[in-house]
């Protein structure tokens, strides 16, 4: 039994004061156990985060694959531990379009966040153009051959599925197509990581809000989600975690 994990990523948002969402969603996660809660702020409030709440899992939004060097303005693994992160998101579609980053870039940020004890959350989805072109199968597997690490297990790998159209946009794919995906990409592991494959948590992100959270979480091999807009407060991240608990 996959174990849920609901994530927010925050993006390039927050300040000292949005620590104060932090502390009321660390609460929530305290009064549901069954859940996995973690967030990921900017670098610049993860040690103030992880100070205020030494148990709670935060992280980053991304690493670079070296252990530290000529890099300016990148952040290595070792680094995000030090500061007390526990998870790092890597290859999200955001960084894949703006800042270039290929999938063998990807799978080498894995390998180095998975060398440096964090969990990774490897993240894979497919634009609109690909899926109208049928595409999106291929292109997501290709996206998982490509980027998932061979070390990979359930305690340290997290994928994400994030199409790319419903990222930001209000919009999300028909509960069909989701769990079409998702077992897609089980399937796809299972070719890189054997029967570890199974213990590998599959999150949904693309526009999850509190209204159709539940309907998402319930989708066979939907392990979870990837939160954006809706996990900058508490108030509208609280009970996406609350309808994850309730599954
Ligand atoms: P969204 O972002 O929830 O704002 O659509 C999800 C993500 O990019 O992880």
């Amino acid at each position: 039994m996959r174990r849920k994990l609901v994530a927010g990523n925050w993006k390039m948002n927050g300040d000292r004061a949005a620590l104060a969402e932090i502390d009321e969603i660390v609460i929530a996660a305290e009064h549901n156990e069954a859940v996995d809660v973690a967030i990921c702020p900017p670098f610049t409030l993860i040690a103030l985060a992880a100070d205020r709440h030494p148990a709670f899992s935060i992280g980053g939004q991304d690493c670079h694959f070296a252990a530290k060097g000529a890099h300016t303005g990148c952040v290595s693994a070792g680094m995000l531990v030090e500061a007390g992160a526990r998870i790092v998101i890597v290859g999200h579609s955001e960084r894949r379009a703006d800042q270039h980053e290929t999938d063998a870039e990807v799978k080498n940020k894995a390998e180095a966040a998975l060398g440096a004890g964090l969990i990774a959350i490897v993240c894979v989805g497919e634009t609109e153009a690909e899926r109208d072109a049928g595409r999106a199968g291929e292109v997501v597997s290709a996206q998982i051959a490509g980027s998932v690490p061979e070390t990979g297990n359930g305690d340290t790998l997290v994928i994400a599925y994030e199409p790319v159209w419903a990222i930001g946009t209000g919009r999300t794919p028909r509960v069909e197509d989701v769990a079409e995906m998702h077992a897609l990409i089980r399937d796809k592991l299972r070719a890189i990581i054997e029967e570890r494959a199974d213990t590998v948590r599959i999150l949904y992100g693309g526009s999850v809000k509190p209204d159709n959270a539940a309907e998402l979480l319930a989708i066979d091999n939907v392990d979870g989600a990837l939160v954006g807009g809706a996990s900058l407060t508490a108030a509208q991240f609280v009970p996406i975690i609350e309808a994850a608990a309730a599954l």
